[in-house]
């Protein structure tokens, strides 16, 4: 398959679906208690009483304004994710899940996920949050390191986070843990300690991130002391890789961890290029169409997006559109697909690009020659080499003109 090269400028092609892929729903929550130290998400802390009534209209308004790029196709799963969504009412996230109920048609067991944080978590209106149709929480854990939490600038213990964990569990099916590693002062026994506490509970999913100093935040600005150095941070991911295997996860993404038939399904269709919908403050989205593939952004700050959604004259002005070209799409396609550490099969490249593999088929095998993928024609795998060079892979799939030397 991949043997027949033909360049891309030859192959003369045009975005043509015959069929579109799985849709899901993102729903941005923008508050926190706190702002943390390390967090470039688009979270903001909370000065007073968060306006839901007025969160919810604007919500409703930004998922009318897509509603018609999405007609008759149905929600597959939905992600409600900050910020801080467990600051939300139990009636808050039943009024949301109506509305977008009374929209979209959410296909059958629809993976519903909310994330929480452990200092906001409470048993009733976990129930609540159950009863109108969350069926996973991704709970906010980090460390079960008092200290560690403590520097992280988290407004939670590690009882408080044990508390959440058992609360989740009774609530609903399926839960993750976040934890971070490579912790200020974090030597491979202590996160090996973290890592086994998470496991004890016996959550159907981890993520574990690796803690990173990202730019405009307090800990970019101040970092923290006593970073383990890059040898020691592969040291403890290499552990983790091994502690949660002996545990019977399966590790399926750079970051994700699951147990069999548990991954996590809305990230799973990021990942795999499908398209999605994001309402609230900042969300991104993703959609397919017959012709063409577009991304949104939607504006950041939580109170102009309310403003202009609700400004019955703004209509457009909460987000930005952008119409991907035929050569944007195999970066695209592989920033994604690559994180997967079992790659996808090579067909879905033609599935979710409509365009045909042979237009990546030289850059495929340069990458095999360099051992970056696997040399299988089947699927497209990055090697190990290729997962520890994963930006230098990922980047080799760039347009021509857009590409820096590798
Ligand atoms: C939106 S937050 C999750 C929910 C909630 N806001 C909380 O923190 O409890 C998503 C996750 O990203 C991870 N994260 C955030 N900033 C990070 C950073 N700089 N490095 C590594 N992981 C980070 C954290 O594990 C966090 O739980
Ligand atoms: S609670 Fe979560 S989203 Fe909020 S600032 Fe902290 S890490 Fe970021």
């Amino acid at each position: 398959m991949i043997e027949n090269i033909v360049p891309m400028q030859r192959l003369k092609q045009a975005i043509n679906f015959h069929s579109l892929p799985p849709l899901s729903l993102y729903i941005h929550v923008p508050w926190c208690v706190r702002k943390c130290p390390y967090c470039d998400f688009n979270s903001h802390e909370k000065k007073q009483d968060i306006p839901e009534a007025r969160y919810l209209a604007a919500l409703r308004r930004d998922l009318e304004d897509t509603l018609p790029l999405v007609w008759g196709r149905s929600v597959y799963t939905v992600f409600i994710g900050g910020g801080t969504p467990s600051l939300l009412s139990g009636e808050a996230i039943e009024q949301m899940l109506a509305m977008v109920r009374s929209y979209l048609p959410l296909v059958p067991n629809a993976e519903i996920t909310m994330e929480a944080n452990p200092g906001t978590a409470e048993a009733t209106r976990f129930a609540q949050y159950a009863a109108a149709g969350v069926n996973r929480f991704s709970l906010g854990v980090q460390s079960f390191d008092d200290d560690a939490l403590q520097q992280l600038g988290r407004i939670h213990n590690a009882r408080q986070a044990e508390k959440a964990i058992e609360l989740a569990m009774n609530a609903v099916s399926q839960v993750n843990i976040d934890l971070m590693y490579a912790l200020p002062g974090q030597t491979v026994a202590k996160a090996r300690a973290d890592v086994q506490r998470a496991l004890d509970f016996g959550t159907q999913h981890l993520s574990l991130y690796h803690l990173t100093m990202e730019p405009n935040t307090v800990f970019a600005k101040f970092p923290p002391k006593g970073l383990p150095d890059e040898d020691s941070a592969a040291d403890i991911q290499d552990m983790l890789i091994q502690a949660t295997q002996d545990a019977g996860f399966e590790h399926y993404e750079i970051s994700a961890y699951g147990r069999p038939g548990c991954r996590a399904r809305h990230n799973l269709n990021y990942w795999e290029f499908g398209d999605y919908i994001g309402i609230g403050p900042g969300a991104h989205g993703k959609l397919s169409f017959q012709d063409k593939i577009i991304r949104r952004a939607n504006v950041k700050n939580p109170q102009t997006w309310m403003d202009r959604a609700l400004d019955a004259d703004s209509t457009g002005r909460i987000m930005h559109e952008q119409t991907l070209t035929v050569a944007d799409l195999p970066f695209e396609f592989m920033l994604n697909a690559l994180r997967l550490v079992h790659g996808v099969p090579a067909t879905l490249f033609e599935e979710r690009t409509s365009l045909s593999l042979l237009a990546v088929a030289p850059t495929i095998r340069e990458a095999v020659e360099r051992g970056l993928l696997e040399p299988d024609p089947m699927t497209i795998r990055p090697t190990e080499r290729g997962q520890a060079f994963l930006n230098d892979l990922q980047a080799m799939f760039l347009p021509k003109e857009k590409a820096s030397p590798v």
